[in-house]
């Protein structure tokens, strides 16, 4: 039977960071399914709609190299009922370091209780990846920075776009 991982996130937009993991996951799982989910302390740049596009576009090189079946769904409600519709066994989270790790074994834990069917997989993010936060590389696009060592080239102009409507 396939394996089916689900990997939750706000992809606000999809990173390098995201990919590593995402790329990674092909030796856990058959097929990803990638949950676009709501951080209550969040406000988004990119809508639902283009985080998505975003992430098909991005994952088709890994699906290439890798054969791991991927997909994209948004969810509004809680990670594991949206891991539970996707039919998957485990959820896969990145871990870049202590901070990330406090924070992510509390969501496991609490996730492992109202869930005890789904098990939480930790990836360690890769070094050359491991400082990438969305919100920072958002904050380097608006003043104008190179984000292209963070950023696949399609997250990178919908960034652009979308914070240059922001200005005008
Ligand atoms: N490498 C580099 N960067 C990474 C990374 C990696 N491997 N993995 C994550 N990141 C970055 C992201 O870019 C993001 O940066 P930002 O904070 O600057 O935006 C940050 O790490 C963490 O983001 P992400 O992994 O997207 O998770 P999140 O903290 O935004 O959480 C949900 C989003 C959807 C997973 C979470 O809010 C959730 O589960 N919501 C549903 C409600 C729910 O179930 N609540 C109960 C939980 S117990």
């Amino acid at each position: 039977m396939a394996r089916i991982g689900f990997y939750p996130g706000s992809f606000d937009p999809i990173t390098y960071g995201h990919l590593d993991i995402i790329a990674r996951s092909a030796r856990i799982v058959d097929k990803l399914v990638i949950g676009i989910g709501t951080h209550p302390g969040k406000k988004a740049l990119l809508s639902s709609d283009e985080r998505l596009s975003l992430i098909a576009t991005a994952c088709k090189p890994v699906t290439e190299h890798t054969g791991l079946r991927i997909s994209a769904v948004p969810f509004d409600g809680l990670a594991v009922d949206a891991a539970k519709a996707a039919q998957a066994s485990v959820i896969i989270r990145g871990l870049r370091d202590a901070t990330d790790f406090d924070y992510e074994v509390q969501m496991a834990q609490m996730n492992g209780a109202l869930a005890p069917e789904l098990e939480t997989v930790f990836l360690a993010a890769s070094p050359a990846t491991r400082m990438i936060a969305s919100s920072l590389v958002r904050q380097i696009a608006g003043m104008g920075g190179d984000t292209s060592l963070f950023l696949p080239a399609e997250s990178r102009a919908a960034v652009e776009k979308a914070l240059k409507q922001l200005k005008s």
